[in-house]
């Protein structure tokens, strides 16, 4: 019998212009797991977690990323996982990727690491589809390597780490609205015009020349989304004036954080963050919608282990 205690981080996606291949991961907050591996074949979940959860472990994320695992590496086991501390689902900060994230990079970590990172990012990835309907891994592959990252391509997954600049910080909201990530997705129109293309694929080689030569007005400038943005504002409400509130506040940037309902504020200065947490809690106060603030440094940190015991 091995165990292995395991964290992967919360993460916010698509970074204004990088829908479905940018995302990074954020410091402190996220999942915890614990997961036996035993001779057998079987798979348990409990959540010892005051989140609520899907009894039926055909909906939790966690299982399509350990059959997954299993099928890549031509084994059978039992698995016992437990979750220790879980992210509210919904709450647009990569929920169902950092449970997801976790037993990848978990399962890995207990088989003596056989499978790739990129592999990993693909186990965690299963969970992603169970969620949304979609294999996308801008909060995956954040959760499980840490950092910025962008994802070059799908066929094959070709993920690049971006460099993280010094002080980089998010101010996130999660305001209690649902918005599903299905619908979040289905809402977008399946084509995008030439016009919009040119500005999105401009903003995203200056987000990443921007990251590369630590020229943060230009990080800022091009966190700016013409693709998915335009369509899923209207489930935020004031997402606008709160936008103008949190730049003239001295945010780089304000975005949905992946489909929704967070939004977050980039910035490089601590004192600015905070700013930026409290223009966002009073605004949705004032829309009679209760809110958590996070104000967290984006993190190089991904997935890690936090206890082995074989
Ligand atoms: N890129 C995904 C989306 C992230 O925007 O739908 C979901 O969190």
């Amino acid at each position: 019998m091995k165990k292995v205690r395991v964290f992967a981080p919360a993460s916010i996606a698509n970074l204004g212009c990088g829908f479905d291949v940018m995302g990074l991961a954020l410091d402190e907050v996220g999942d915890v797991l614990e997961i036996i591996a035993s001779e057998g074949d079987g798979l348990t979940i409990t959540n010892t977690t005051q989140v609520p959860l899907p009894d039926d472990i055909e909906q939790n994320v966690i299982t399509p990323v350990v059959r997954k695992f299993l099928s890549l590496i031509d084994k059978k086991a039992q698995i016992d996982v437990t979750i220790c501390r879980k992210i509210y689902p919904g709450s647009g900060i990569g929920s169902s990727a950092a449970s997801s994230a976790a037993a990848a990079y978990g399962m890995n970590e207990l088989f003596g690491c056989p499978l790739s990172d990129e592999q990993v990012v693909e186990c965690a990835m299963e969970g992603e589809n169970l969620a949304s309907g979609g294999y996308h891994a801008d909060n995956a592959a954040p959760a499980v390597l840490g950092g910025i990252v962008l994802i070059r391509g799908y066929h094959p997954l070709d993920i690049i780490q971006l460099p993280v600049p010094g002080n980089f910080y998010c101010a996130v909201v999660h305001p209690h609205i649902v918005v599903n990530t299905k619908d979040a997705r289905n809402i977008l129109p399946p084509n995008v015009s030439l016009h919009k293309a040119v500005s999105q694929w401009g903003n995203v080689g200056g987000l990443v020349a921007g990251l590369y030569s630590g020229n943060i007005g230009l990080v800022g400038r091009s966190m700016n989304d013409v693709v998915a943005e335009p369509y899923r504002k209207q489930f935020i409400p004031g997402f606008d004036d709160l936008r103008n509130k949190l730049l003239a506040a001295k945010a780089l940037a304000m975005n949905i954080s992946g489909s929704g309902p967070s939004v977050f504020a980039l910035t490089d200065r601590h004192d600015v963050a905070q700013r930026a947490g409290w223009i966002m809690k009073e605004h949705f106060d004032k829309l009679g919608i209760s809110s958590e603030v996070y104000v967290v440094k984006v993190s190089n940190k991904g997935a890690k282990l936090c206890g082995v015991n074989i």
